[in-house]
C-alpha cells in the first residue's frame, strides 16, 4: 500500500497497542508524525533507533497543555481512550474521561485548523442494551464528529495481536485454565479482526479521501463465538481443554473470574467483559471495496500473535506483549 501525504499528522495514543503499531506503519511510509504523548519517555522506549519523530507532551484531559499540539497539522488520528485505570474510582469515570479529552481534542483542532480527523472506535448496535464501554466509544464519535474536521469513524471489533487486551486475555484464559467453567457470553458472536489488517485500514483513510467524514464498521473475515474463538486457539497449541457454559456467572462475577486468571489490569477488563454480551459484528462492509485488502484468518491471526510473544522483549510489538506484566507488577 502506498501512502502519500505532504504535511505532517498528529498521532495521538501512541504509546498504545493500536496507536503504536500505527506509529510504525506511518514512519514506515516516510510520513512526519507528531506524537502527543502524556509520558515521552515510554513513547522514546518503544522508538525503533531509525525512528524520528516529534513528541509533544500534553494529557488530553487538560484544555491548557494542549496549546500548539495541532499547529500546521491537516490529519490527526484519535487512538485514545481512558479505561485501565489504577483505581476503582478512576475505573467508575472512564466515560466521562473519555468525553473530556475528545471535547478538549476536537476544541484544540478548530482552532488549528485541522481538516480531518481519524478515530478508531468500537462496534456494536446503538441502543439502551449496549455496554457502558461500546456506548461511551459511540459518544467520543459524536463528539469528534461535531467540530468543524471531517471525522472519519473506524468501528473496529476485537483487535487481535499480541499486547492488546482482546488477545491477551484469551491467551491467559486458555493456557492456564484446562476446565473452563464458561458464562453464557461465550456464545455470543464477534468478528475479530487482525492488528496488521486494522493498522493498514487506518492508513488507507489517509490515503483514501472518499472515506472522509463518514463512518465505517471493520471486521475481519471470520465471525466466531468467544468458544469457538477459545476452541481455535487450543487447536493451535495442540491443548486439550474443556468448556462448560454454567448459567449462573453474572457479568460482575465473570469479571472476577477474568481478573483473576489474566494479568489484563481490572480497568481494562471489566468494561470490555461487560461488553461480551453485545455482538460486535459488521452491519455494512464498504470499507472493503475502498481499501481492499486479503484479510487474516483468525487462526493465522492467533499463530501471529503467538509467534510475537515467543520472541519475547527487545521490539515493540513483542515488548507490548510483556506490558501488561509490566503494568499489574507496578500497581
Ligand atoms: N484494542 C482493541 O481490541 C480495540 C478494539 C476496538 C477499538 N479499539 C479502540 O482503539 C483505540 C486504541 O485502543 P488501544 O487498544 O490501542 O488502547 P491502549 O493500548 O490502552 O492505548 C490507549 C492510549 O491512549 C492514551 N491516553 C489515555 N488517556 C490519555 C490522555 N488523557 N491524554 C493523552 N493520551 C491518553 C494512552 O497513553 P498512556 O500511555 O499515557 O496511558 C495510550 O497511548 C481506542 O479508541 C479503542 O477504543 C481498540
Amino acid at each position: 500500500m502506498t501512502v502519500e501525504m505532504n504535511g505532517k499528522v498528529l498521532l495521538t495514543g501512541a504509546t498504545g497497542f493500536v496507536g503504536g503499531r500505527l506509529l510504525h506503519a506511518l514512519t514506515g511510509h516516510g510520513i512526519d508524525v507528531r506524537c502527543l504523548v502524556r509520558s515521552p519517555d515510554r513513547l522514546r522506549n518503544q522508538l525503533f533507533p531509525e525512528e524520528e519523530v516529534e513528541i509533544f507532551q500534553g494529557d488530553l484531559l487538560k484544555d491548557e497543555n494542549l496549546d500548539g499540539v495541532l499547529e500546521g497539522i491537516e490529519v490527526a488520528y484519535y487512538m485514545v481512550h481512558s479505561m485501565g485505570g489504577r483505581t476503582i474510582g478512576e475505573n467508575k469515570v472512564f466515560a466521562e474521561r473519555d468525553r473530556i479529552a475528545a471535547e478538549n481534542f476536537i476544541r484544540a483542532a478548530d482552532k488549528a485548523g485541522v481538516s480531518r480527523v481519524i478515530y478508531l472506535g468500537g462496534l456494536g448496535e446503538t441502543g439502551d442494551q449496549l455496554s457502558k464501554h461500546l456506548a461511551s466509544r459511540q459518544e467520543v464519535a459524536q463528539i469528534l464528529s461535531s467540530g468543524s474536521a471531517q471525522t472519519t469513524e473506524l468501528r473496529a471489533p476485537n483487535i487481535m495481536g499480541a499486547g492488546g487486551a482482546p488477545f491477551e486475555m484469551l491467551r491467559y484464559l486458555v493456557e492456564r485454565l484446562p476446565v473452563m467453567v464458561c458464562p453464557r457470553w461465550i456464545e455470543t458472536r464477534c468478528q475479530p479482526i487482525d492488528i496488521r489488517d486494522m493498522v493498514n485500514y487506518l492508513l488507507g483513510c489517509l490515503r483514501e479521501p472518499a472515506t472522509a467524514g463518514l463512518s465505517f464498521d471493520v471486521g475481519g473475515p471470520d465471525i466466531v463465538t468467544y468458544r469457538e474463538m477459545m476452541e481455535i486457539y487450543t487447536k493451535v497449541r495442540s491443548l486439550k481443554r474443556l468448556i462448560i457454559t454454567v448459567p449462573v456467572l453474572t457479568p460482575r462475577l465473570s469479571t472476577y473470574w477474568v481478573n483473576l486468571v489474566t494479568p489484563v489490569p481490572s480497568g481494562v477488563v471489566n468494561p470490555l467483559v461487560e461488553g461480551l454480551r453485545n455482538e460486535v459484528i459488521c452491519r455494512e462492509n464498504r470499507i472493503r471495496e475502498l481499501i481492499p485488502m486479503q484479510l487474516m484468518p483468525l487462526e493465522q491471526s492467533i499463530c501471529n500473535a503467538l509467534k510475537e510473544v515467543e520472541k519475547g522483549p527487545g521490539k515493540l510489538v513483542s515488548q507490548q506483549a510483556c506490558f501488561f506484566q509490566d503494568r499489574k507488577s507496578n500497581t
